[in-house]
Order: C-alpha cells, then sequence, then structure tokens
C-alpha cells in the first residue's frame, strides 16, 4: 500500500508529529538525512510501525507515496528548507504538494511561495513543542484553499480538539499567513512568559516566598481566570526539587533565557506594520537583558541590588497579571489585523483565537471569550469588547498598583509596565503629540494640523529660531 503522505526530517519534532500521524490511522512515508535516524524511527514505532514507510533516499520517500503526493517537511528552518526544497524538484509532479511545517520566517514562506517552484506549497505553522506534536498540536495553515482541502483531514485529525471538540488546525491565509500567525503566537508565548516571570519575581524577591510557595500559588490561579498552559507548568517547574541538590529546580538554574528569534521576528515586523506590541517587545528586551548577565552584576555591584521588599496581596498580583495578558492579546491581535491589510490576507481574527484555545504553548481558558469577543466584532480593539472591558476595568488598579509599588521598590516590571502605559495611552483624548509636532514643524517645517481647523500649516517659529 502507499502512504497517504510523507515526512521529511525525524527530529524530536517531526517523529512526533510522524508518530501522531500513523496512530490516527494514515500510512506515512519517512525519510531523514541520516538513515540510522530513519531505521531507529520506524524500529521503535511500536504498534504504529504497520502504518509507517521508513526509506532510505528521496526517490524512495517519493515514490512511497500515493499521488498526487503530499511530503511534510521538519527540517530546520531558514537554509535547509531551500536545500531540501531544490533537492525534490526534480523527484515530484506539478500537482504535488510540499508542506513546510517548520518555523520559518514567513517572508521566507511567502518568497517560496512565489519563487515559481514546481510543486504545489504550503507554509504551516505548528505549535505544542514535542507533546503537542505528538498528541495533538495546535496548526496554522498558509497557501491556496485547495492546497489546503487536499491534507485538512489529515491536519485536523492530529490536531488538539478544544473542548467543544472543533479541532485546532485551520487555514489561515495565503502562503505565509499560517507562518505569521504562528510568529505572533510565538510572540505572546514571549509576553505571556514575561509577565508570568515578573510577577514570580515579585513573590521571590518582594516577599522571600520560597518556590514551593509560589507553586502553590500559581496552581491556584490555573483554577481561575488565567487557567493556562503556562501558569500550570510554572505551578510544576517551581514545585520540582534539583536531584543533586535538592534544592528547588528554579533556584539553581541561571537567569539568562535562550531565544531561536520568533519572537524578536515579532517585534520587528510589527515595527514595520506599525503595530504597537509594547508588551512583546519588552518580553524580547528582558530576554535581551537576561543574557547580559555580566553587566548585570556590574551594575547589581555599582548601584546596589534592584529589587527590594515589597509586600502585595496574590490577590492583587493575580489581577494585574489578568490585565497584562489582556492587554497583550488585544495588542496581538491588531498586528494580526494590521498585517491583513498590508499583505492582502483576510486573516480571521476569531478563527485564530479558536486554533490557540488548545494544543499550543499559549493555551487558555481566557482564548475561549477571545474567540467569542472578536466574533462580535473583529474590526473592534479587544480591550473595547464588553466582556473584556469589564475585566480590565476590574483589574486594571491591581495592575496599577502592582507596577507603582514594584517600580518605587525597584522590581523591574518591563512587559507589565509596558502594558499599563499603552493602556493609559489608549484611554489618552488629548495626548501630548501636539508638542512632537510643534518641534517637527519648528526643525523641519513639517507642519501640523490644527485643532480649530484653522488653515496655518506652520508655527509662528520664524523670530524664535
Ligand atoms: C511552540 C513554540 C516553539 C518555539 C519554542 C522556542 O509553539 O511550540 O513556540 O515553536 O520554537 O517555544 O522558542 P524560543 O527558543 O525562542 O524561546
Amino acid at each position: 500500500a502507499q502512504a497517504r503522505i510523507g515526512l521529511i526530517g525525524l527530529g524530536t519534532m517531526g517523529a512526533a508529529l510522524a508518530l501522531n500521524i500513523a496512530e490516527k490511522g494514515f500510512p506515512i512515508a519517512v525519510w531523514n538525512r541520516t538513515t540510522e535516524v530513519t531505521r531507529a524511527f520506524a524500529a521503535n514505532a511500536g504498534d504504529l510501525a504497520q502504518n509507517v514507510i521508513p526509506t532510505e533516499t528521496l526517490a524512495d520517500l517519493v515514490a512511497a507515496i500515493a499521488k498526487p503526493r503530499a511530503i511534510i517537511l521538519m527540517v530546520p528552518a531558514g537554509q535547509p528548507v531551500d536545500d531540501q526544497l531544490a533537492a525534490l524538484a526534480p523527484l515530484l509532479d506539478a500537482d504535488d504538494l510540499v508542506i513546510d511545517a517548520g518555523n520559518a520566517d514567513f517572508h521566507d514562506t511567502n518568497r517560496r511561495d512565489g519563487a515559481g517552484l514546481p510543486f504545489r506549497f504550503l507554509g504551516m505553522g505548528v505549535s505544542g513543542g514535542e507533546e503537542g506534536a505528538r498528541h495533538g498540536p495546535a496548526i496554522m495553515g498558509g497557501g491556496t484553499a485547495s492546497d489546503w482541502d487536499r491534507v485538512a483531514d489529515v491536519m485536523t485529525a492530529i490536531a488538539a480538539r478544544a473542548e467543544d471538540g472543533t479541532p485546532c488546525a485551520a487555514r489561515m491565509g495565503d502562503a505565509g499567513a499560517g507562518h505569521f500567525v504562528k510568529m505572533v503566537h510565538n510572540g505572546i508565548e514571549y509576553a505571556d512568559m514575561q509577565m508570568i516571570a515578573e510577577i514570580y519575581g515579585m513573590m521571590r524577591d518582594g516577599m522571600a516566598m520560597e518556590a514551593a510557595a509560589i507553586s502553590d500559588i500559581f496552581a491556584r490561579w490555573n483554577t481561575g481566570v488565567l487557567q493556562s498552559y503556562l501558569i500550570e507548568i510554572s505551578a510544576k517547574v517551581t514545585a520540582a526539587a534539583d536531584p543533586h541538590t535538592g534544592k528547588p529546580m528554579v533556584d539553581v538554574i541561571l537567569d539568562r533565557a535562550g531565544q531561536k528569534g520568533t519572537g524578536r521576528w515579532t517585534a520587528i515586523e510589527a515595527q514595520h506594520l506599525s503595530a504597537p506590541i509594547p508588551v512583546i517587545e519588552a518580553a524580547v528586551m528582558a530576554r535581551n537583558v537576561s543574557a547580559r548577565l555580566d553587566e548585570r552584576l556590574a551594575g547589581e555591584a555599582r548601584f546596589g541590588a534592584a529589587p527590594q521588599p515589597c509586600a502585595i496581596d496574590p490577590q492583587v498580583l493575580e489581577q494585574a497579571l489578568i490585565a497584562g495578558k489582556i492587554l497583550c492579546y488585544a495588542q496581538g491581535f491588531t498586528m494580526i489585523s494590521a498585517a491583513s491589510g498590508r499583505f492582502g490576507w483576510t486573516l480571521d481574527l476569531p478563527e485564530i483565537a479558536r486554533v490557540w484555545r488548545a494544543g499550543c504553548i499559549i493555551r487558555s481558558a481566557m482564548l475561549n471569550d477571545m474567540a467569542a469577543a472578536l466574533a462580535e466584532d473583529p474590526a473592534r480593539n479587544l480591550i473595547m469588547a464588553p466582556f473584556f472591558a469589564d475585566l480590565i476595568e476590574t483589574a486594571i488598579p491591581a495592575l496599577r498598583q502592582v507596577v507603582s509599588q514594584g517600580a518605587a521598590a525597584g522590581h523591574a516590571l518591563p512587559a507589565l509596565a509596558s502594558g499599563l502605559m499603552w493602556f493609559d495611552l489608549m484611554r489618552t483624548g488629548r495626548g501630548t503629540a501636539n508638542l512632537i509636532q510643534a518641534q517637527r514643524d519648528f526643525f523641519g517645517a513639517h507642519g501640523f494640523q490644527r485643532i480649530d481647523g484653522l488653515d496655518a500649516p506652520h508655527g509662528p517659529w520664524g523670530g524664535l529660531a
């Protein structure tokens, strides 16, 4: 029998995805550059081996797949994808379909899509880490509707299911749309993680709480409005003990965060789109600062350690996190809207929120409500949706208290503070850009609009210069 689909790249994610596909009853042909990896994969597939067809050359892989073929690429983003596409080109027919399921830069996906590849092409964002890939990821597809429809049965079968049973797999739009949405997902992932870490810091440094006590608080929050995968794992990692020293595991981990770049891409793209996403930008900045450990140690030696005691009721911390989370997602969805216009996609905001409800790293209870609020009016900023406007109104005083008391006590809270600053800007009808406009006109005769509509495009700066 021929395979329903093929997969190239049996690294952690590729292997997990292949087993998921085999488990759902689709015969899958697999190939890896190193043949031993392919053999080991097939040997360890257990009961699923009956649905796995290991192949040792690219030509064998192609021959093993039923026509018109569909092949998933799970190789490192960047040049390896281009190399693999080039290697496949002479082997495939025009109606064969290659699906790049890695963490590609969506600009690359757009480029590849427009480069006249001699076969069909989809870019697909897959979230959920190894566990998700194996048992149900969130899947964000990009390409034509007819290409997506060819593999939609496989993708919906392997995807996570939301509580209401809907599979978390959908076509987001043309070409790079799937990888774009996955990129913003990762930006939000960075922001969610950073805000949780800032609140953790308030408890650890402001209130001298032990990791175990912090774990209990996270576990409690995970039963309420904040219920989410990231809060759940925060409770777990703060509960774990180091097998070497017996100390809390988090207390022996160096405070230096790695990053593979997707958060940074989100921040850069947001600038290109003039989309304000300060919480995500702050999260990327904080990771960059975290990497500069020597400078931070020198700063502490010169100016004294920043965080001082600062007691805040955990219920207030919880509310602050709720506010920060809503503000961050509102920014993320606004960025997605802006991209829709810029790239000629019709990105469906409620659909994106629905796809993110399960399987992915940012899955949370709140995404159900976000999907509902965006469905009411996708063009409206999420903070203006009645449900979230009410939640924010209740939670903002807590965020303000945490940011102001925290700042007064030397706690660095870049993501939470950025959220609050953005919120206050967003409810300031008369801002201060009138001064910016006067300055621009003074030094560059850039002109301005008057509030009374009078036609006098420049100020009387002449005599003052
Ligand atoms: C996911 C994740 C994943 C991402 C890692 C690493 O949705 O499964 O977003 O795709 O690659 O989280 O990100 P950093 O190494 O940049 O933290």
